[in-house]
């Protein structure tokens, strides 16, 4: 087993930055190349980063022909994660493919029959089940310690300004990301279905766009908007600029108004599943909190788990007499997500040089796709949609 991998980092944007971060200094990584079809945008951040000694290449093509390593990072929106992945695979590399998968369940299996033709390794970005809370509350039902599980209903609340960003950013328009739903919360239908050991047979779902609707008062972009006291008005949250970008935000169009672009996303969304083994679960995503977090309630045949990711915590309430308990999770704030993407990204060196599977695997990947793409079609047909298991195949 060789000590060291190598490794490329594909789309150097708000989530690459991250990622190139965790790697310059990786014990066990040699960052070896990074990639971005803007090259002013590749070449700032390497500089930044203090990783200018690394290769940039400005195509997913050349970088594939000229750079030199084992496996890649893969953090280019989601309407582009078919085409890159399946070219990293044909060039022989392991795959970290960021979440979703793919906005569709063809692209998926595109990239999941690439990844069997080349035997290498996919791993999809759910660092979610790293998340110190989610791993204390998957080790007791583990454990058995509410019995059996019957229900999970299921909540994510996003930070006002991050929520907004969805309204102005590629992923505005469902064509490009799948969906809101997909998009953002393709990490908790991953864990839901993890958390449940089975996955969802009917879909039904509500949803819309109740508050960042067309505002006549304001202009298509803040730049021109005659709302100076707006509380949206762009001021660079969640996108990663470079100077230049900085300068003049709204030549590339980051300074679209959150009411007035062009988009298709809704703002809520409620999403109720029944699952092949018979527990049913709800999940309802909400844009308009002052931090984020994840509050869950996992209910069982002898009690209930609440988890919190905002307090790092869970508690064990029990229905027969026993007195229950509260745990805390440490949380490393060194690395987003409550410490839980360096973790993840551990795990990704630790398969690639051991051998071993990933446990979030191109089936999680593609079955998140599934229920995602199913949520939208109950919610846009106001119908109940029924999965076959055979889709998650
Ligand atoms: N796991 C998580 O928690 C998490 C968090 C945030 C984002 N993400 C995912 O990471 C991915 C990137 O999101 P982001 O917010 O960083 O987007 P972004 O727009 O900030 O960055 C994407 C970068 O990719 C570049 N790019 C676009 N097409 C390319 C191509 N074909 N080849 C090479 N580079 C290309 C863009 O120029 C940009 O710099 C998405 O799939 C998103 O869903 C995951």
């Amino acid at each position: 087993m060789s000590e060291k991998c190598s490794m490329a980092v594909l789309g150097v944007g708000q989530r690459g930055y991250a990622y190139v971060s965790m790697l310059k200094n990786h014990p066990q990584v040699e960052l070896a190349a990074l990639c971005d079809t803007s090259a002013e945008r590749v070449n700032c951040f390497a500089a930044e980063l203090g990783c200018s000694h690394v290769p940039c290449f400005y195509s997913v093509d050349e970088l594939l022909a000229k750079g030199k390593f084992d496996a890649v990072i893969i953090t280019t929106p989601d309407f582009t994660h078919k085409e890159c992945a399946v070219k990293c695979f044909e060039a022989g590399k392991h795959v970290m493919l960021e979440k979703p998968m793919a906005p569709t369940v063809a692209e998926s299996r595109e990239i999941i029959a690439a990844a069997q033709r080349s035997k290498k390794m996919l791993q999809i970005g759910f660092v979610l089940r790293c998340h110190p809370v989610f791993k204390g509350v998957k080790k007791e039902l583990e454990s058995g310690t509410i019995g059996e599980l019957l229900s999970i209903n299921c909540s994510e609340s996003l930070r006002v300004m991050h929520g907004a960003s969805y309204m102005r950013r590629w992923h505005r328009k469902s064509g490009n990301s799948g969906g809101f739903l997909l998009a953002k919360c393709s990490h908790d239908l991953d864990l839901m279905s993890d958390f449940t050991g089975s996955l969802p047979v009917k879909v039904a779902s509500f949803g819309g766009v109740n508050f960042f609707t067309p505002d006549k008062q304001k202009a298509p972009v803040c730049s021109k908007c005659p709302d100076q006291e707006c509380r949206f008005r762009f001021k660079g949250e969640m996108v990663r600029m470079t100077p230049e970008e900085k300068a003049a935000p709204a030549e590339k169009s980051f300074d679209l108004c959150v009411f007035n672009a062009d988009k298709d996303v809704v703002d809520n969304q409620q999403v109720l599943l029944e699952y092949a083994n018979g527990v049913r679960g709800t999940f309802s995503l909400n844009l308009f909190a002052p931090v984020p977090k994840r509050e869950w309630r996992l209910v069982g045949t002898l009690g209930y788990i609440d988890a919190d990711t905002a307090k790092k915590e869970y508690t064990v309430t029990f229905s027969d007499g026993r007195e229950g308990f509260t745990r805390h999770c440490e949380a490393d704030n060194t690395s987003a997500h409550d410490g839980s993407d360096m973790i993840f990204l551990n795990e990704f060196v630790d398969n690639i040089l051991s051998g071993k599977a990933p446990e979030a695997d191109a089936f999680a990947g593609l079955s998140s796709t599934v229920i995602g793409n199913a949520a939208d079609r109950a919610r846009l047909t106001g119908s109940v949609v029924d999965i076959s298991l055979e889709e998650y195949k």
